[in-house]
């Protein structure tokens, strides 16, 4: 996308704060479904373009996920420009606060890359519509463990797809990335009777997950986990996982992971498809965060119903591989379909109401 085609967003907002320093931009791609809801991704980008195209990127991305999920939310994304290892003060984030407030609820923030419940604890100190803070402060906190969840019910929905029966038993599944989400997700796996292959950068993620779970295996890297024999890859870590390198040693049927964005490119959906490899749209599997962080905007958050909520991305995994299968098309090209449709069909009637 163009950094001057902002044509498909209802609205972008360039904030500006010299006394703290805050550069931001706030993206409202759709407020169909309802006011619009995204993290914030507190990030040095190399140019304020660079940000600009990410965030409009991501704001679209968001009204598909959020409609998707069900949720009665629109879709739109902030990013602040910098590095929060530097920049990020309590000024700076009460500024940024003080623009979503501005905004009047047309866009409601949560955490991104780079941005922590205690970070929305101070915008809250600022603007009602923030969601992701801390129990603390009355929030939900982290959304890991849901997100995890929800992993696991869209992996039972193409377990029963690819194979016919839901059940994770005998199959090894291959985790990348033991952070929040993969550490929740690795009991699920266990419990189902599943053989979990982990790997990570990290040593500590590693020694953690040692010592919790002796019978994960660990191995090296990525590369070799895809390349171990393994029935389904969990991509949990960093996006761009799926690309052509990986698609030519990817042992997997099934790749149904957490992280964000994991096609390198669009076509290799297409690939993937031609491979004979199921994939789960990214944004379907991972959409228990965003479905904890609405339900603690629109109401007290209850856990046991943000759950429930978030047992529903089985059926709608489901949902989106047997569309997909009927069609002659890829399940993201069948998930977007069906987004757009909700968008289209729910967004109408939400302008009579
Ligand atoms: P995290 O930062 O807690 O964990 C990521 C883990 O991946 C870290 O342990 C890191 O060391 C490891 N890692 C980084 N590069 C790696 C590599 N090349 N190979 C193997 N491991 C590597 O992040 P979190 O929260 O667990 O999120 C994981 C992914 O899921 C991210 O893409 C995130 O955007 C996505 N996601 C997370 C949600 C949540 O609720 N936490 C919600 C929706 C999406």
């Amino acid at each position: 996308m163009s950094i001057f085609d902002a044509s498909g967003h209802e609205q972008v907002v360039f904030c500006h704060d010299p006394e703290s320093g805050l550069r931001a931009i706030i993206a409202v791609y759709s407020t169909a479904l309802g006011p619009a809801l995204g993290g914030t991704r507190f990030y040095p980008y190399a140019s304020e373009e660079e940000a600009l195209t990410d965030v409009l990127h991501l704001s679209e991305g968001m009204a598909y996920k959020n409609a998707i999920a069900g949720l009665d939310h629109g879709g739109g994304k902030a990013v602040i420009w910098g590095d929060p290892g530097v920049d990020k003060t309590e000024a700076l984030l009460r500024a940024y606060g003080r623009f979503v407030e501005s905004l009047g609820g047309r866009y409601v923030t949560a955490c991104d890359v780079g941005t922590y419940v205690e970070d929305m604890d101070h915008v809250a100190r600022e603007t009602r519509h923030v969601s992701g803070r801390s129990p603390e402060s009355g929030g939900a906190g982290d959304s890991s463990i849901l997100t995890a969840f929800g992993v696991f019910q869209a992996m039972r929905a193409a377990a029963q797809h690819r194979w016919g029966a839901v059940d994770l038993a005998g199959r090894t599944v291959g985790v990348a990335g033991l952070g929040k989400v993969g550490r929740h997700l690795i009991p699920h796996l266990l419990e189902a009777g599943a053989d979990v292959v982990a790997c990570d950068v990290d040593p500590a993620a590693i020694g953690r997950t040692a010592a919790n779970h002796p019978q994960v295996r660990l191995v090296a890297d990525a590369d070799e986990l895809i390349a171990s024999g393994i029935h389904i890859y969990a991509p949990c870590a960093m996006g761009g996982v799926l690309n052509e390198s990986t698609l030519k040693t990817l042992d997997a049927e099934i790749v149904c992971g957490a992280a964000n964005n994991q096609l390198a490119e669009p076509e290799v959906a297409v690939e993937l498809e031609r491979a004979g490899v199921l994939y789960c749209p990214d944004y379907v599997v991972n959409s228990g965060g965003v479905i904890q962080v609405a339900d603690e905007y629109d109401g007290a958050f209850d856990f046991k119903r943000a759950e429930r909520r978030t047992l529903g991305i089985f059926a709608t995994t489901a949902r989106i591989l047997e569309r997909a299968k009927g069609e002659g098309t890829t399940p993201v090209a069948a998930a977007n379909a069906i987004a757009e449709e909700r968008i289209a069909a729910v967004g109408r009637l939400q302008r009579l109401r």
